[in-house]
Order: C-alpha cells, then sequence, then structure tokens
C-alpha cells in the first residue's frame, strides 16, 4: 500500500477524511507520543508558522496547539477577534488569503451556531495552507481523533462492537456544544462500535449528522440507537461519555428568540437527575470506561467519585489531544515535500 500523503489537506470533519487517512493520523499520533515519552526530538515541522483563531475560550485545543507546533520546531500565533481585524468585520476570505501567503497552517475555533461551520471552510476555500477545525457548531474533529485514539488504547485496535455510550447530562457551567457527540457518532460509528445515544427528548442532535451517522453504521459495520433514558443506555456498556449539550439542533429556527431561551431553561430544570453517579455506572460493564472531552461540570454532569474513580480514563484522553493535534498539524502542514 502506498503512503497516504495528506500534505496541503483541509481538516474540519472526520467525514471529509477516508478510514486510512484517518488510521495514519492514529499511527502517527502514537509514534510521536513514543518520541516524546522517550524525549526524541521530533522536529518534523521546523521554522514552519501556524495561525491558531479562537472566538472562543480552551484550555486543552489551544494548549494542545501551541505545545504541540513547538515540540513540533515550529511556532504558533495566539489569535483572538480583538487582536485582528475580525472585531472590525474582517472577512474570512481576506484573512484567510493574507495568513496563507504568511505561514504554512491556519487553525480555528468558531463555535456560533449557525456561523462557524461556515466561516472555517470559508477559510479553507481562500486558503493556500491547510485549514484545521478546532471546533465549530457542528463538529469537534481534534476531539473525535484523540478519543477514538484513547478506546484503542484501552480496548485495542480492532473496536467492532464495543458498545459506547453518548448520553446528555445536566449542567449548569454553560450550555456545551453539540460539536462533540455529533463528532463521536459519526466517527465510532465507521468503526464498527455500537453507539447508543441517550438524551431527553427536548435536546435532540442535528437531524442531518444523525442521518449522516447512520449510513456510516451500515457502511463500517456498527450500530447507532437512541434512547430517552439515561439508565437504559448505561446497560452494558463499555465506554460511556455522559455530557451536557444545549439544545441547539433546531437553533436555526429559534435564533434570537427570547422565549425559546426560557424554554430551553426550563427543560433543562426537568433533567436535573441525569448524572453520571457510581448507581449508574454499576449499570455499565464492569470492565467500563468513562470519558468526557472536559471542561467537566463536577457535581452536575458527574459525581466525583466516578470523574476521579478507577473507571475515568479522562487525563489520557486529554493528553492524546496533543499527540493527535501534532500528528494532524505534521501530516496536514509537512509531510512529502
Ligand atoms: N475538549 C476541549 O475542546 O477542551 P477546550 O474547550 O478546553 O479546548
Amino acid at each position: 500500500m502506498s503512503a497516504t500523503i495528506m500534505r496541503g489537506k483541509h481538516f474540519i470533519t472526520l467525514d471529509d477524511w477516508s478510514k486510512q487517512e484517518i488510521d495514519m493520523a492514529l499511527e502517527t499520533a502514537g509514534d510521536l507520543k513514543r518520541k516524546f515519552a522517550r524525549g526524541e526530538s521530533h522536529r518534523l515541522l521546523a521554522d514552519k508558522t501556524l495561525f491558531n483563531m479562537f472566538f472562543e475560550q480552551s484550555t486543552r485545543t489551544r494548549n494542545s496547539m501551541e505545545a504541540g507546533i513547538t515540540q513540533l520546531g515550529g511556532h504558533a500565533h495566539d489569535l483572538t477577534p480583538d487582536k485582528m481585524q475580525l472585531s472590525h468585520g474582517e472577512s474570512a476570505k481576506d484573512t484567510a488569503m493574507v495568513l496563507s501567503r504568511m505561514g504554512h497552517g491556519i487553525a480555528c475555533r468558531n463555535c456560533f451556531y449557525g456561523i462557524g461551520n461556515e466561516y472555517l471552510n470559508e477559510l479553507a476555500r481562500w486558503s493556500s495552507v491547510p485549514v484545521m477545525s478546532l471546533q465549530d457548531d457542528l463538529y469537534h474533529p481534534m476531539q473525535g481523533i484523540a478519543d477514538l485514539m484513547t478506546m484503542q488504547e484501552y480496548f485495542g485496535k480492532n473496536l467492532k462492537g464495543l458498545k459506547v455510550t453518548i448520553s446528555w447530562a445536566y449542567a449548569t457551567s454553560h450550555a456545551k456544544p453539540l460539536s462533540v457527540p455529533q463528532t463521536q457518532i459519526l466517527l465510532l460509528t465507521r468503526y464498527g462500535m455500537d453507539v447508543t445515544v441517550a438524551a431527553p427528548k427536548e435536546f435532540p442532535l442535528m437531524k442531518k449528522i444523525v442521518d449522516k451517522a447512520q449510513l456510516n453504521a451500515e457502511k463500517g459495520g456498527g450500530k447507532l440507537s437512541f434512547t430517552d433514558d439515561m439508565n437504559t443506555g448505561f446497560e452494558g456498556a463499555h465506554i460511556v461519555i455522559p455530557k451536557n449539550w444545549g439544545g441547539f439542533a433546531n437553533f436555526d429556527e429559534f435564533e434570537d428568540n427570547e422565549e425559546y431561551r426560557k424554554a430551553m431553561k426550563s427543560n433543562l430544570e426537568k433533567y436535573k437527575n441525569w448524572i453520571c453517579d457510581e448507581d449508574r455506572m454499576k449499570l455499565a460493564s464492569p470492565e467500563v470506561k468513562y470519558m468526557h472531552a472536559l471542561p467537566a461540570d463536577r457535581g452536575n454532569e458527574v459525581t466525583d467519585s466516578v470523574i476521579d474513580g478507577p473507571a475515568s480514563i479522562i487525563y489520557d484522553e486529554a493528553e492524546n489531544r496533543l499527540h493527535t493535534a501534532k500528528s494532524i498539524m505534521a501530516l496536514t502542514m509537512g509531510g512529502r515535500p
């Protein structure tokens, strides 16, 4: 099999990457993880510049990209709208055209509903260097590939039939995006996993994403099913991923509608008992692992005893954000000249 060349490829959704490309990225992440552990130099992107644009806050994504490009021998610019002319309305086209003449990669987080994914695609349309999503309103591919790497580390490369439950959970910290569970249902089904989404009826995922994930399941030999009962979702699961997401699936229709926002708040309060606790963990497989993209809303989404307990693999999952981010940068910004 010839080497898979991803130099110049955009990374906006994993659905645009073949399984062969994703496998190559996972193998590369594993190599980089071993080199990092051994303290071996791996300056695959020496003297390259990454533009890292964040419209929202971040701990894991910002630092995995910045630490990652430094370890690869390059440099990142930490950009926020107030530091750029974005705050004066500069277009995605002009931003992409200019930055791609000055450096080697553009990465961007823009989670505004109905805007983020379109903004990233507009950057990609005009950029001559790879554009990497750091999360938008639909997808979070950097999180998805780190999750997959972590699952393979714990359950082996062949994940066919692994029972994974992606559950909505109550939170008060902020209305969290749909992009993490949507990326997970699209990706895990391609690897043959048996994915259950547990969520109250008021908190659906976007229909077009669910439809595509069903197709991915058919092609990948996986399964995708739904329940509105958290306990049912947990039964027999090998991995549980309980996490809040806001009621944004129909957001386009209700944007700027104060009544809709109030209704969402009152819907949220109905489901305070959707917490991942030790009783619910007992419903899962004895070998169950608990995952969360973080930041977690402790005491609401999950009890301390679970997130700090023996089933939790959240810090491995977070660490793998570094190794997978480096892999994506190395393959798209570097590779065969
Ligand atoms: N999981 C994740 O993307 O974390 P940050 O929002 O801190 O980057």
